[in-house]
């Protein structure tokens, strides 16, 4: 049995004082919500915050972002060691880093490892664009994305993927549920064969692009997804509770 999980993705949205704010709103009732994994996503420079009010509860911290060394002269970057330090997970690949900041799947498979190796659980995000998809190359396209990012890397433990179709991420455009279990499907096929049956059987894959509290049920019905890369509907407390709480009842 995979045990789902719903991550909010808060992108680049909240100060400090606007992530405490978000997070003490939700936290009671989110704690409670059991047979959940639950990850909030803040940016970097709330993590230390989130982190301490989240302390003790079954509310898990992740962070958006790593670079792959461990120390050195990189301006600006965050360490895999130091995103460890408060954190159990890493979005790793996101779209809007392809898209904007130039992340390449070479960069990207340099950035699964090294999250692994400090122990955190990388959450893998591949999904087709919206000309790809029309082209009908979206098989290829994702088969492409996920065998790049894990090109030579030989343990997994711990990894989830994210397929999180470009054309659905903040357009309020989700993909039927019917092609996002598809797909998966297609994900874990993948995964089987580039390691074994039991490693694609344990692997949990989400879906994520226009999630929202009026799908999720819809999503989480689904034999292949196990969960939900949540991004605008996560900024909002009763949104993102509704949407761990329907997960929590399909699985009942
Ligand atoms: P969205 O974003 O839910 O706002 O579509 C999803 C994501 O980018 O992870």
């Amino acid at each position: 049995m995979r045990v789902p999980l719903i991550a909010g993705n808060w992108k680049m949205n909240s100060t400090v004082s606007e992530a405490r704010e978000l997070v003490s709103k939700m936290l009671r009732e989110l704690d409670e919500i059991d047979g959940v994994d639950k990850v909030i996503c803040p940016p970097f420079i709330s993590l230390a915050a989130v982190y301490g009010l989240i302390k003790g509860s079954s509310i898990k911290l992740g962070a958006q972002n790593l670079y792959f060394t461990e120390r050195g002269a990189y301006t600006g970057e965050i360490s895999p060691l130091m995103v460890a330090d408060l954190c159990e997970f890493v979005i790793i690949g996101h779209s809007e880093r392809r898209q904007y900041f130039n992340e390449t799947d070479e960069i990207v498979n340099k950035k699964v490892p090294a999250a692994l190796k400090v122990g955190l659980k990388p959450i893998l995000c591949i999904g087709e664009r919206l000309e790809e998809n029309e082209a009908g190359l979206t098989e290829k396209v994702v088969t492409s994305q996920l065998r790049s990012a894990l090109a030579g890397i030989a343990y997994i433990n711990g990894i989830i993927i994210a397929y999180e179709p470009v054309w659905a991420i903040g357009t309020g455009k989700a993909a039927t549920s019917k092609q996002a279990n598809q797909t998966i499907s297609l994900i874990r096929r993948n995964i089987s064969q580039l390691y074994d049956k039991e490693i694609a059987q344990n692997l949990r894959i989400l879906y994520g692009g226009s999630v929202t509290a009026d799908n999720a049920t819809e999503f989480m019905q689904q034999s292949e997804i196990d969960g939900a890369l949540v991004g605008g509907a996560s900024l909002k407390a009763d949104q993102f509770l509704s949407i761990v709480k329907q997960t929590s009842e399909v699985v009942k």
